[in-house]
């Protein structure tokens, strides 16, 4: 077993840490905060508390030299040369934040990467997501493999504590469950027919965040997608800090990714806000995806 990335373990460190803020900080910011992000999305105020918390924590990091954001058209230099010895660590703050008003699941996606972005999602070094379900657990996958943690404040002092429930998650074997986003007129024919075949044999899991959406095929087996659309031929995920930390983790657990036509982690971005088809989960069910698509 390959020894722990000091800098990656402080990242993650970091993103515990803002956990339980973040947490916290729901219940009073589920209103628009007025702005639109780069991606020309109504922000809440959670997205702003988020990035701006993360940002910070994430300056603190010795080793981390950029920091992209969902909510920045830019990436900010917090200090480093990237891919000399620093990294560039891609954020979404709050994912699936539609799901503040609802009360439902959210998260936060981490992508580590030795480059700076625009960069392939063969350039991470680690990736990770934040769960705030019913519990807060985290994801953590690295070139040592694919951890659960369950993360909790410390009592009443600052900080959190950290339990690692599973230190070398897989996939299951057999898929169970499936959730695509997008609208069933705006699925590409081929996706349609795909997705008829896939209904009449999972269980439908879609809850409007992808990390909780993921998470269910991450822990039941299964299929994540939010395809191409019919007028919106990149679907709606973005590269750098959803689809290729979510195509990490997975294709770390044994899973597979695909933007339709072969693995998300070779995707070549020209910015740091593209977006790409995203498709992940068992081999199986992404195979019989780019055999459809291929039609
Ligand atoms: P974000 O809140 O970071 O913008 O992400 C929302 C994304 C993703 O979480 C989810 O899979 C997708 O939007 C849901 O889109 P629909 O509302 O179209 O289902
Ligand atoms: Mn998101
Ligand atoms: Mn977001």
């Amino acid at each position: 077993m390959t020894d722990a990335d000091p800098v990656v373990e402080a990242v993650f460190d970091a993103v515990a840490a803002t956990a339980p803020e973040i947490r916290d900080a729901l219940p009073g910011r589920r209103v628009e905060s007025g702005t639109e992000n780069p991606s020309g999305e109504t922000v809440l105020a959670g997205d702003v508390y988020a990035d701006e918390l993360l940002l910070e924590a994430l300056s603190a990091v010795e080793g981390v030299g950029s920091f992209v954001s969902e909510e920045r058209p830019e990436a900010i230099d917090v200090g480093g040369a990237v891919g000399e010895g620093a990294y560039a660590v891609a954020i979404d703050p709050l994912d699936g934040s539609s799901n503040l008003r609802s009360n439902n699941t959210m998260g936060t996606v981490v992508g580590v990467y030795d480059a700076p972005l625009p960069a392939s999602g063969r350039d991470l070094v680690a990736a990770g997501y934040v769960l705030y379900g019913p519990i807060t657990t985290m994801i953590v996958a690295d070139d040592r493999g694919v951890r659960e943690e369950v993360v909790e404040r410390d009592g009443d002092d600052p900080g959190v504590t950290r339990s690692v429930v599973d230190d070398d998650l897989t996939l299951p074997d057999e898929p169970t469950v499936y959730g695509f986003g997008g609208r069933v007129p705006d699925w590409p024919a081929a996706f349609r027919e795909y997705a008829r075949e896939v209904e009449d044999e999972l269980k439908l899991r879609y809850g409007g965040s992808m990390v909780g959406d993921v998470n269910q095929v991450v822990t039941y087996g299964g299929v994540f997608a939010y395809p191409a659309l019919v007028d919106a031929p990149e679907g709606k995920l973005r590269l750098s800090f959803e689809a290729n930390p979510i195509a990490y983790i997975v294709e770390s657990m044994g899973g597979a990714s695909s933007d339709g036509s072969g693995s998300i982690l070779d995707v070549e971005p020209d910015g740091i806000h593209d977006r790409v088809p995203l498709h992940v989960g068992n081999e199986g069910p992404i195979d019989r995806l780019e055999a459809a698509l291929d039609g």
